[in-house]
């Protein structure tokens, strides 16, 4: 059954992202709308070959449509999904805002997929280090329970959107030439550093990221009692997330079961060759629909033959954004 399409943020990051994904998967569409701000009703972006021209986003941008993706921002998408989902369109919304309404499914497909069917209109799609976490996490957690997971991220500028990509290339160019350049979209330099993740700092230290990956994926999980902390980075890489996972298993895991496991994981590709020390990383990520994992090593600091420890790269934009909303809006 062909649906009624309206993408909402088209011109961002993950917007032009839902376009790519859309055709490459030819995803089955009656019409497909593209809202984004003002500032681009009029400009134009291809799809399947033709030219569409982008509308700006109002109250009355839903007549008709069954399927908004959206990924305009949290305060956007607060306003306008529950103007969707009245005119009867069904909501995946890419943004923070229904993340943790318990009324909104938190959907991440190789996990959780049956939650779809409890949805009233709006499926939130989860943060993008959650899910490139979740997807090689959750089919050792189903093996063995996990109790605890240590999470560092090294992740893209991408998070930040499309101005925050600019933003680097053009930052790294003028340094190089030896010009000044004051960042405008990132609060600290993202070319040849690295900072403490740009989410608002809470009153316990963790920064909002953080606290997206430990509360989602106790959501996603189904699993309130599984122990999560996180350390989450902004470093100069474009586009991907990487992550440093260490793990706490009820019982013994060894590394060959690990290995066993994640080769018949869905959306899992193994990366993990130690001869010639080549594992998993950001520009062999980006573009990808699979989570690289590889560094499978048993982590001796724990007794007992309980800890793992991973290295993943997933593509932020795809998996950890609008490949994970389509693949949604496919089991719809
Ligand atoms: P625009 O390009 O017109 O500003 P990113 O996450 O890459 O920064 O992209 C954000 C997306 O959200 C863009 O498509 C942007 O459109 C869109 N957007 C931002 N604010 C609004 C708004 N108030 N109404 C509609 N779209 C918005």
């Amino acid at each position: 059954m062909s649906k009624h399409v309206a993408v909402m943020g088209a011109t961002g990051a993950v917007g032009t992202e839902f376009l790519a994904i859309l055709e490459q998967r030819n995803f089955p569409m009656a019409s497909l709308k593209l809202l984004a701000s003002a500032r681009s009703a009029g400009k134009k972006l291809k799809f399947r070959g033709e030219e569409l021209v982008i509308e700006e986003l109002t109250a009355k941008s839903f007549k008709g449509i069954d399927l908004v993706l959206a990924s305009a921002g949290g305060p956007v998408s607060k306003q306008y999904a529950p103007v969707a989902v009245d005119a009867g369109a069904v909501v995946v919304d890419n943004t923070s805002a229904y993340r943790m309404d318990p009324e909104v499914p938190l959907v991440v497909p190789e996990v959780n997929a049956g939650d779809i069917k409890k949805h009233k209109g709006i499926i939130a799609n989860p943060n993008c280090s959650t899910i490139i976490m979740n997807v090689p996490v959750w089919p050792l957690h189903q093996a063995n329970p996990i109790k605890r997971l240590v999470i560092s991220t090294y992740q893209a500028v991408s998070g930040a959107g499309a101005m925050a990509m600019a933003e680097l290339e053009e930052g790294a160019r003028a340094f190089l030439a030896g010009k000044e350049y004051h960042p405008k979209v990132l609060q600290h330099r993202c070319w040849f550093n690295v900072f403490s993740h740009n989410s608002a700092v809470g009153p316990d230290g963790y920064n909002a990221e953080e606290t997206k990956m430990v509360l989602e994926t106790q959501k996603i999980f189904h699993c309130p009692e599984i122990r999560v902390t996180a350390t989450c980075v902004r470093v100069p890489v474009l586009r991907a997330h990487s992550e440093a996972i260490n793990i706490q298993f009820t019982h013994p895991m060894s590394e060959t079961r690990v290995r066993e496991i994640l080769s018949k994981s869905p959306g899992v590709e193994i990366v993990d060759d130690r001869e010639r020390n080549y594992f998993p990383m950001p520009i062999d990520a980006s573009g990808k629909d699979d989570v690289l994992t590889g560094r499978i090593r048993q982590d001796p600091s724990q007794d007992g033959g309980v800890g793992i420890d991973l290295f993943v790269s997933g593509d932020q934009i795809r998996k950890g954004a609008a490949l994970n909303a389509v693949q949604i809006a496919e089991l719809l």
